[in-house]
C-alpha cells in the first residue's frame, strides 16, 4: 500500500513535470513500449518487409570498452521491448560494433533486429577484409543491410556490396552520407544504380534532402534512414530552457527530441529514422516518437523557419 502511495505521489510529480512515471523514477525495470501503443512501421519499398520507423545511431553512444556498457545493455533493452529493431553501425566507430555484437548476442536478439553497417574503406579487397571483421565483430554470419559509407570508393564497393548480396551476407544494398554537400552525388548515384536503401541527414536544421533527395527515392522505391536528426546532440543547446509549440501536444510530442524526431517521420519518403544515445531515459524518450500522428507540411515548414 505505501509502495502504491509513493508510486501515484512520483506519477503525479512527473504528470506535472511532464514525465512519464517510469521515466521520472529512473525506473531500469520499467516496461520501455511507447505508451500510446505499438510503434508504427512502414515498407522498405524493395521487398514490401515492414520496420519499425523508430531504430537507433551507434556513432559515439556505443562506442564503449567491455567495461563500460551497462548503460548500453539497457539502452539496447529498451528498445528491444519496444518493438524497434534498425541498428545502424560502422566500423569506423571505434568499439561501437563489437559492443553491438555482444550486446546483441548476450540479449539472444540477433533474429529480430535489423543489424546495418558500412563498408568505409578504398579498395575491393580492402573493403572485404573489413567486411569479414564486421560480421566478426557483430558476431553474426550476415547483415541485413551494408551500405557504402559517405559514398566512399563507391564505384568500387557498391558492386562489392552487391556480390556479398548475391552470396547472402546482406539481405540489402545501401548508400549513405551525412552533409548537404553530398547530396548532388548522392541523388545521381540512388538515380544510376538504384540501390535498396539510401540514408542521408534531415532535421529542423538541415531540411535541404526534402527539396530533392527525398522526393527522388520515394519515386524510385529507394528506402530512406534518417541520420543526424538531433545535429549530433547540437539542436538540443538551441532549445534549452524553450517551450514546445503549443500545439506539439496534439501530435502526442511531449519533449524536443520527439519533435525533432516526428520533423525527419512526417517525410512521406521516410522509413526509419536513427537517434543515437548512449542513456537508457532517452532512448525511452526517442522511442516515443514513433507512434501517433505525423506532423502536417505547415508545422514542418514552421520548425524549419524556426531552425534552419
Ligand atoms: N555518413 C554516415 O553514414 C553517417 C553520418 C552521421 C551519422 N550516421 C549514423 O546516424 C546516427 C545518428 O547520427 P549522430 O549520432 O551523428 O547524431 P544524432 O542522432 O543527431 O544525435 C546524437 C546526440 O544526441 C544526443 N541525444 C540522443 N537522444 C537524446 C535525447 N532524447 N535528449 C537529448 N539528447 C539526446 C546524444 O547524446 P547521448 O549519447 O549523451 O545521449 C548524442 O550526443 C549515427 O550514430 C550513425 O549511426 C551515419
Amino acid at each position: 500500500m505505501r509502495s502504491r502511495r509513493r508510486f501515484l505521489a512520483i506519477a503525479a510529480a512527473a504528470a506535472a513535470a511532464g514525465l512519464r512515471p517510469s521515466l521520472a523514477r529512473g525506473d531500469t525495470s520499467a516496461a520501455a513500449a511507447p505508451e500510446a501503443g505499438p510503434l508504427l512501421t512502414r515498407p522498405i519499398p524493395a521487398s514490401g518487409e515492414m520496420l519499425p520507423v523508430i531504430g537507433m545511431g551507434t556513432s559515439g553512444s556505443f562506442d564503449r570498452p567491455a567495461d563500460e556498457r551497462d548503460a548500453l545493455r539497457e539502452v539496447l533493452r529498451r528498445f528491444l521491448a519496444a518493438g524497434a529493431r534498425v541498428i545502424d553501425t560502422a566500423p569506423v566507430y571505434g568499439e561501437a560494433e563489437a559492443a553491438v555484437g555482444v550486446l546483441v548476442a548476450e540479449a539472444g536478439a540477433r533474429e529480430k533486429v535489423f543489424l546495418a553497417t558500412k563498408i568505409s574503406i578504398t579498395g575491393r579487397e580492402a573493403g572485404l577484409a573489413q567486411f569479414q571483421r564486421s560480421l566478426a565483430d557483430l558476431r553474426t554470419d550476415a547483415v541485413d543491410l551494408l551500405q557504402v559509407h559517405s559514398l566512399r570508393d563507391w564505384q568500387t564497393q557498391l558492386p562489392l556490396i552487391r556480390a556479398l548480396k548475391a552470396e547472402g551476407k546482406t539481405r540489402y544494398v545501401g548508400v549513405t552520407h551525412s552533409s548537404n554537400g553530398a547530396h548532388d552525388d548522392l541523388a545521381a548515384v540512388i538515380e544510376s544504380e538504384r540501390p535498396d536503401f539510401l540514408q542521408v541527414n534531415y532535421s529542423v536544421a538541415e531540411p535541404a534532402a526534402q527539396d530533392r533527395l527525398l522526393p527522388l527515392a520515394r519515386d524510385l522505391g529507394v528506402a530512406v534512414i534518417v541520420n543526424r536528426a538531433f545535429l549530433d546532440g547540437a539542436l538540443f543547446k538551441r532549445v534549452d530552457g524553450k517551450a514546445l509549440p503549443p500545439w506539439a501536444a496534439d501530435f502526442g510530442i511531449g519533449s524536443w527530441a520527439q519533435l525533432f524526431l516526428k520533423f525527419a517521420l512526417s517525410h512521406p519518403a521516410v522509413t526509419v529514422v536513427i537517434p543515437a544515445t548512449g542513456k537508457p531515459d532517452r532512448q525511452s524518450d526517442n522511442l516515443e516518437a514513433g507512434v501517433g500522428p505525423m506532423l502536417p507540411p505547415a508545422q514542418c515548414a514552421e520548425l524549419v523557419q524556426i531552425f534552419a
